[in-house]
């Protein structure tokens, strides 16, 4: 039996009358840039965040951190405190505004570390990234707490948490702007690349706008030295068919990881994630760490069983990031262990429970056997 790690055709195939309908829809309109279907999905977004919150699409996930901490208007040189476990776009935000990185290490969760987070601030710094990973909330309301008494602005990096929720409020509405990304894998994936900005400010979103639309907010108008960066139509429509299934696959996700986690729960060799009192996980990610990782990607590989690393190397450690102007050197211990005994299941509503408890199998074996 081989299992997916993810499976898009397979998801295609379970909407497909409904996505075909929608892409030939707009190659009937021909209105192929902005338009209905982009406005539309803007506003369905914002209704399923609720919170006030209003937002922008954008031609990514990383544009939409990019321009989002852009809007910000920071001083150049000021510290952005980021995790050092998240994907590269993070970093690549903060470093493309002139900004300074300083990584922080990650807790039990795979998010930012309290305690590390405080002791790292000084009178440099200048804003937060909160990076909901794996598909679960960062702690906002420490974070926030913390922001308020050192005068920090608070950026969301939402890619992996589309859904996710901290208090009953959906993750994207706590901070001063939030990010996501709709590249394809992602728990709401367009058929290509895709972003959106999210912010209650709607002078922070204008600018946003200005930003992405070549700096200004109407065809030739040109107010700052802007870029262009939008979501495409096409893209718009698919995302607004899949928004109508994204709580049940969300759903579908949490009964996969239930069954792992009940599961694999009491082996020897092997750390599960947890999940916070205030948290409702959807899942993007179903990481478990492990001194025996070796053998264990050995015996999936050799039954079949596709898995992932996130990541392999923790930024600070990356050639990019280390020992480099635009970094503040400090110590991120969890996530320098971590790197070599993390390991990402087949996770995603395409599975089968069967397909789920194979995995299981495999895994006991391998650690017990
Ligand atoms: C945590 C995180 N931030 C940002 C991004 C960037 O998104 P994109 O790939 O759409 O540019 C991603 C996804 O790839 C991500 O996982």
């Amino acid at each position: 039996m081989v299992v997916k790690f993810l499976d898009l055709k397979k998801q295609y195939l379970s909407i497909k009358e409904e996505i075909d309908s929608a892409i030939f829809r707009v190659i009937e309109n021909s209105a192929f840039i902005g338009g209905d279907e982009v406005l539309r999905f803007e506003e369905e977004f914002s209704a399923f965040l609720g919170g006030g919150v209003r937002t922008l699409g954008v031609g990514n996930g990383t544009d939409a951190l990019e321009i989002a901490i852009q809007s910000l208007n920071l001083p150049q040189g000021g510290e952005v405190l980021i995790p050092a476990n998240t994907f590269v776009a993070t970093a690549e935000a903060v470093v493309r505004n002139g900004l300074k990185v300083v990584f922080v290490d990650c807790g039990q969760d795979y998010t930012l570390d309290i305690s590390d987070l405080e002791s790292k601030i000084t009178p440099a710094c200048v804003a937060i990234v909160a990076v909901h990973l794996y598909g679960q909330s960062a702690r906002m309301n420490e974070i926030l707490k913390l922001a308020k008494n050192y005068g920090l602005k608070v950026i969301e990096d939402c890619a992996q948490s589309h859904g996710a929720t901290y208090n009953g409020e959906k993750v994207g509405t706590f901070g001063d702007i939030g990010a996501f990304s709709f590249y394809p894998g992602k728990n709401l994936g367009a058929f290509g690349d895709g972003g959106m900005i999210v912010s209650r400010d709607s002078l922070l979103l204008r600018r946003c706008r200005e930003i992405a639309h070549h700096g200004g907010l109407k065809k030739y108008e040109h107010n700052i030295v802007g870029r262009n960066s939008r979501l495409d139509s096409i893209q718009a429509a698919i995302l607004r068919v899949k928004l109508r299934y994204l709580e049940s696959w969300n759903a579908r996700r949490r009964e996969i990881a239930g069954l792992y986690l009940e599961a694999l729960r009491g082996l020897p060799n092997i750390a599960l994630p947890e999940v916070k009192e205030s948290c409702v996980c959807v899942w993007h990610l179903f990481v478990i760490r492990s001194l025996k990782r070796q053998a264990l990607r050995e015996a999936l590989q050799r039954e079949g069983i596709e898995y992932g690393l996130h990541y392999p190397l923790s930024l600070p450690n990356t050639p990019a990031y280390s020992k480099v102007a635009f970094v503040r050197e400090t110590a991120c211990k969890n996530a320098t262990l971590w790197q070599d005994e993390i390991l990402s299941l087949p996770m995603g509503e395409h599975l089968e429970n069967e397909e789920a408890q194979r995995v299981v199998e495999v895994l006991k074996d391998a650690l017990c056997g």
